[in-house]
């Protein structure tokens, strides 16, 4: 079972952006000093977001490469081409409003962030969908990317309750926070190069040989 993203750390990052970044924000703050990673390159397929301003401002590299007019399989090696060139070994999704197919995901771990408690709630507004659906707790996750919509295998989860004044934009800010703290930790365990997929479980590799489940307490 090989190890995800293994190698000499600190590992570099690439990230992909569509908006504000502040889950970008948060890997950008968390990556100095000993954390095994370190953010190397940004792109966003929207010209003059946000997000685009946090990583110049980190002295980032950026780019804007835009999918429009570009057939998905097109637009997908042009992306992995230029993370590639950029010396990317681990690619990180923040907020990247795009679906990406297999020619991007071969070869590298890929993260993604999604505001609900995977796998309910995929796809957009998963606040939203929390809200209309009636459940009391919601959440953010951290999961691996594959050729589905928010399906890949779980790297974290954290939960907040719903309340019943809650609107999508109430809980979506109460889950934010969580989503940045997940993130980092889910980065931290990846760029250790010591988390492994078995079926559709992550484990973390211990020093000794032995695994454990990444979710175990
Ligand atoms: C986050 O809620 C993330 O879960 C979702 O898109 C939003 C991006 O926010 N995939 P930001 O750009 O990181 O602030």
């Amino acid at each position: 079972m090989p190890v995800l993203g293994a190698g000499a750390p600190p590992r570099r990052v690439g990230v992909l952006v569509s908006g504000r970044g502040s889950n970008l924000q948060a890997l950008l703050d968390a990556c100095v000093g000993e954390f095994p990673a370190r953010v190397v390159s940004v792109v966003s397929n929207i010209p003059d977001v946000y997000a685009l301003e946090r990583a110049s401002r980190a002295g980032v590299p950026t780019r804007v490469l835009s999918h429009r007019g570009k057939p998905r399989e097109v637009y997908d090696l042009e992306l992995r081409d230029q993370l590639l060139s950029d010396g990317v070994e681990i690619v990180c999704l923040a907020g990247f409003m795009r679906v990406l197919g297999a020619g991007f995901l071969h070869g590298w771990p890929v993260l993604n962030v999604h505001p609900a408690l995977l796998p309910a709630f995929p796809g957009m507004h998963g606040a939203k969908q929390a809200v209309d659906a009636g459940v009391t707790q919601a959440g953010a996750t951290v999961h691996l990317v594959d050729a589905g919509v928010d399906t890949g295998p779980i790297l974290a989860q954290g939960s907040v309750p719903v309340f019943s004044s809650d609107t999508e934009d109430s809980l979506a800010a109460r889950i934010l926070p969580i989503e940045h703290q997940l993130y980092v930790q889910a980065l931290r365990q990846v760029a250790s190069g010591r988390v492994a997929v078995d079926g559709r479980r992550v484990v973390v590799e211990l020093v000794d040989g032995e695994r454990r489940w990444i979710g175990a307490p």
